[in-house]
């Protein structure tokens, strides 16, 4: 761990600087909602998640991994690294198991994209 920021992470402050909360809501420019191509690359791996499991994936993400930090775009690690970043935020965090899984499933899943957006 120890990364310096991004340019990404750079811009994120920026825009969150600028719209504020907006943009914090929002996940600002780096949390993409899941189409139904994530749901489809999803299922191969978790049966029978659906869209809405990755939305609620995706919300926790926004709201639980923001307190101390501005959100990592899922892009900026590989579907290898997430589990292992995710178990230990989590457990740094308090995070709930049941959680952890639905974040984990959503950052996999997004940062497994063909082309991953960062
Ligand atoms: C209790 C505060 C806190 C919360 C909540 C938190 N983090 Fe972090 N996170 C940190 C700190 C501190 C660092 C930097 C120190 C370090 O690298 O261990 C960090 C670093 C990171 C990094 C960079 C690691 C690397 O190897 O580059 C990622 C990615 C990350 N957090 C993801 C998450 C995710 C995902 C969640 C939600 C599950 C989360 N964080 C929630 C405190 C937190």
């Amino acid at each position: 761990m120890g990364h310096g920021p991004t340019i990404l992470r750079v811009i994120c402050k920026i825009v969150m600087a600028a719209v504020g909360a907006a943009a914090l809501a929002s996940g600002c420019v780096g949390v993409p909602h899941p189409d139904a191509a994530d749901v489809e690359r999803a299922q191969t791996r978790w049966p029978g998640t659906d869209q809405a499991t990755l939305e609620a994936g995706r919300r926790l993400y926004v709201q639980k991994c923001s307190a101390c930090h501005t959100l990592y775009p899922p892009g900026s690690h590989t579907p290898e690294q997430w589990p292992a970043i995710v178990a230990e935020m989590g457990a740094e965090a308090g995070i709930r198991p049941e959680d952890q899984a639905l974040i984990e499933e959503f950052l996999v899943t997004i940062s497994g994209r063909p082309n991953p957006s960062p």
